[in-house]
């Protein structure tokens, strides 16, 4: 006897993520900073895609995770979107679980001093950041504070 596994196709679906970093281009106010994510919340919601975003004194660092075509179109709106600039993916991929299912877009604003605290002895200096200094293992040792 034979026995035929059948796989639904969405299980074989992987997920892209990307990391990025960036500058905020202006000094975003409270109610900016909420509308954002809100918007963010909303539009992620609709496309299936989770993640986190961290406001770091001046500097965003976002993960994002979802169905390949959607994260392609969301991070090509995001590299346009003049709220920040100098952006600089950091990693990208695809994985098989989702990191954050359960977060249209988990938001942390945190200071440097924080930061330096999570991280323990790998100090990055984000105010003068060279953005560059924030690499890849880097951001996963600060996502990795955050996961939930
Ligand atoms: C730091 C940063 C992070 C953002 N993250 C998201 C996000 O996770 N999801 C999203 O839909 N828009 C995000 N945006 C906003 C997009 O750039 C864009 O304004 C939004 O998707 C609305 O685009 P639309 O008006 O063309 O639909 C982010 C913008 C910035 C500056």
């Amino acid at each position: 006897m034979s026995i035929i596994l059948f796989t639904p196709h969405y299980l074989n679906d992987m997920i892209k993520f990307v990391i990025y970093v960036s500058k905020v281009s202006v000094p975003l106010s409270k109610t900016a900073l909420n509308d954002l994510i809100a918007e963010s919340r909303h539009n992620n919601k609709e496309n299936l895609i989770t993640g986190i975003l961290l406001h770091i004194d001046g500097v965003f660092l976002q993960y994002i995770e979802g169905p390949e075509d959607k994260i392609d179109q969301l991070y090509q709106k995001i590299k346009e979107d003049d709220r920040h600039r100098d952006l600089n993916i950091l990693e990208s991929g695809l994985i098989q679980t989702r990191k954050y299912k359960e977060w249209q877009m988990l938001f942390k604003r945190i200071t440097l001093p924080e930061l330096n605290q999570l991280i323990g002895n790998k100090k990055v200096d984000i105010k003068n950041i060279d953005i560059n200094l924030i690499n890849h293992e880097t951001a996963k040792q600060i996502f990795e504070q955050f996961q939930i």
